[in-house]
């Protein structure tokens, strides 16, 4: 896809004090409150670089957790301001309130070259809501709105959305390429272009398939979601996750996909155990002799080199979703195959944020990818085709 909305690169940032919506909704240790994970930290960094060494004054902010317009301690930005001060080698001062006095004030002194962060933008009501007075007043401590948080992208809140009718908005340098790669996977694949697709259920991924169904050469299903398409083959699946509902969509589903010529693999073989649960027993059977009283939890091994032979010979490849129940040791092999597939491929690799971008990245393979995505329902709703408020907002080049 061409990206065709403005970035920082087509604006003045001189001597501008911009407010920089990122995406520092980072994962946190339930027990100690530190950082488990900063990749998204490290992704914003390349915009701050660029704005701060260009003589802007950059007014970080994003949300953390779900707050719901409550004060919440253990969801203050601070260990964020610390974790980027760190990685900037530079100091970030923290405000201790959002469109308070202290954020305004320090608004207001802060000089080019210098960065702030504001705190949890979900702090206040108005956020979610998209209340212009909130936004308002989030927008007068700046003169520019720099959009670089690709993970909120399909939110329509204050200062993802609502902030363009206050403030010219470009983006930033993550949204560019997250935009241009996932964009041109779907635009422009180079081919055979295949598109796996796990995750628990069908009714989370109806609009990316609905999608994928007219742009992939291939299409791979696995995860919990493949039982409802194994039972639309009339296949018993005992006790595994079941959308009964959904059956009849897997029905039209492969009838489209035939009708397209579109290949859509689902698993020959499954790993299936007696329970939900890590010490379960455990044993692989074939898909269409999946006795009653077990549960899939895996994709086999036959299917693992099926899926696997797609990826080998694929042009590109998006992935989005787990193959089984990866948290557990013994349902684990399926995830780790696809994602050493992915790795070994010399293919355009991309995962689309979530589940399998932990996967890739807890197995040791995220450095052999293409490409990571740093939103988990931003890429989702991208991949479904739909447009994310926070990019239609942005001027046009
Ligand atoms: C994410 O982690 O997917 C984004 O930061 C969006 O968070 P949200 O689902 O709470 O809006």
């Amino acid at each position: 896809m061409k990206y065709s909305k403005k970035s920082v690169k087509d604006v003045e940032v001189k001597g501008k004090k911009v407010l920089l919506r990122c995406d520092f909704n980072v994962p946190l240790d339930k027990e100690t409150g530190e950082i488990t994970d900063d990749k998204r930290i490290e992704e914003s960094l390349p915009t701050i670089e660029y704005l701060l060494s260009n003589g802007a004054a950059v007014i970080a902010c994003s949300h953390l957790g779900r707050p719901n317009g409550e004060v919440t301690p253990g969801l203050s930005l601070a260990p964020i301001a610390e974790k980027l001060s760190k990685l900037l080698d530079k100091p970030v001062k923290m405000a201790k309130d959002v469109i308070g006095p202290d954020a305004k004030a320090m608004a207001a002194s802060l000089q080019p070259g210098e960065i702030m962060l504001l705190e949890n933008l979900r702090f206040e009501k108005g956020e979610t809501k998209n209340d212009p007075q909130f936004t308002k007043q989030l927008a007068e401590m700046a003169d520019l709105f720099v959009f670089d948080a690709f993970g909120t992208a399909h939110r329509a809140h204050a200062s993802t959305s609502g902030i363009a009718d206050f403030l010219p908005a470009v983006s930033g340098f993550l949204v560019a390429k997250e935009l241009e790669v996932l964009g041109g996977a779907l635009d422009d694949p180079k081919r055979p272009f295949v598109a796996i697709l796990g995750g628990a259920k069908v009714s989370d991924k109806l609009g990316v398939i609905t999608n994928l169904i007219e742009k992939a050469d291939t299409i791979i299903i696995g995860g919990g979601m493949a039982y409802t398409f194994l039972k639309a083959e009339g296949y018993n699946v005992g006790t595994s996750l079941l959308e009964e509902d959904k059956v009849e969509y897997a029905k039209e589903t492969m009838r489209k996909a035939k009708e397209k010529g579109v290949a859509l693999l689902l698993p020959v073989d499954t790993e299936i155990g007696d329970r939900f649960a890590e010490d379960c027993e455990h044993k692989t059977v074939k898909a269409s002799e999946m006795p009653d009283g077990w549960m899939g939890l895996d994709i086999g091994p036959e299917t693992i080199s099926l899926f696997a032979n797609a990826i080998k010979n694929a042009g590109t490849v998006v992935w989005n979703g787990p193959m089984g129940v990866f948290e557990f040791e013994n349902f684990a092999k399926g995830t780790i195959a696809i994602a050493q597939a992915l790795a070994d491929s010399d293919a355009i690799t991309i995962i689309g944020g979530g589940d399998s971008a932990a996967a890739a990245d807890e197995f040791g393979f995220a450095d052999k990818i293409t490409h990571i995505s740093t939103g988990g329902g931003a890429s989702l709703e991208f991949l479904e085709g739909k447009e994310l408020p926070g990019v239609a907002c942005l001027l046009d080049k």
